[in-house]
């Protein structure tokens, strides 16, 4: 059988200032997949390589039921999110992206977003919502699901400090929250409170592994 060739688009990964053909004259090193902004399964995500790996383990060692990633943007990591929820059918998966055509919806500069709708509308573990994290409606959904399932919260949107510090104090023993670009837009002193009042620590060994990865993720659970 032959395919239809008119199925075949090089719309994706189109648009300028995409990183096509990086390593046809140079050699691909440890460092470069060190940095953060990569392309994976031809998507974009604001992660280093070593973050899917980091996750994987992860979430294999604390076992969530509900997963939650604040900001999608391109949306590469939340289709690595839903593609677990897919796979294991043990974990629900939201991800929250406020300005959905900038980047979750643009083929031109790597989004994910047409793809990831196509994963949501064939599994129940999958959704994606395009609205403000703060708002209420975001809030009462994430927090109903809380209530019931063993939690992981990823802070990645555009304030990791409000959303720590507004999230972390929904979370129940046992749940988690970790927080992107941490030493960047994050710190201890931002949410030194939250930690405190909430009863949070720093997972030790996870944000070890993810400092020496050089991710920038930090995780804490709740105790
Ligand atoms: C750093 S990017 C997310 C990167 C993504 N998690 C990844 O790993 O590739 C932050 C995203 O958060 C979105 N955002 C900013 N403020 C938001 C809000 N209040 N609610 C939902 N999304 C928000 C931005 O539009 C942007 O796409």
């Amino acid at each position: 059988m032959k395919y239809d060739k008119s199925l075949l688009t090089d719309i994706h990964g189109s648009g300028p200032g995409q990183n096509t053909g990086a390593y046809s004259s140079k050699v691909l090193t440890l460092e470069d997949t060190l940095k953060i902004n990569q392309r994976y399964m031809g998507g974009g995500m604001s992660q280093n390589y070593f973050a899917i790996p980091w996750f994987e383990y992860y979430l294999d060692v604390n076992r969530f039921e509900y997963i939650v990633e604040f900001g999608s943007q391109k949306g590469c990591l939340s289709t690595y999110f839903a593609n677990f929820a897919g796979i294991t059918e043990r974990v629900f998966f939201d991800t929250f992206e406020l300005y959905p055509e900038e980047c979750w919806f643009n083929r031109p500069e790597e989004g994910c977003g047409h793809w990831f709708e196509k994963l949501a509308n064939i599994s129940p573990h999958i959704n994606s919502f395009y609205i403000d994290v703060f708002e209420e409606e975001a809030i009462s959904h994430v927090q109903g699901n809380i209530e019931q399932f063993k939690t992981f919260i990823f802070c990645d949107g555009g304030d990791k400090v409000k959303e720590f510090n507004n999230y972390a104090p929904l979370l129940k023993s046992g749940d988690c929250i970790a927080v992107h670009d941490w030493g960047h837009e994050i710190d201890t002193h931002n949410i030194q409170e939250t930690l405190d009042s909430y009863n949070l620590e720093v997972d030790p060994l996870f944000a070890e592994s993810a400092s020496k990865t050089g991710t920038l993720i930090m995780p804490f659970r709740k105790v």
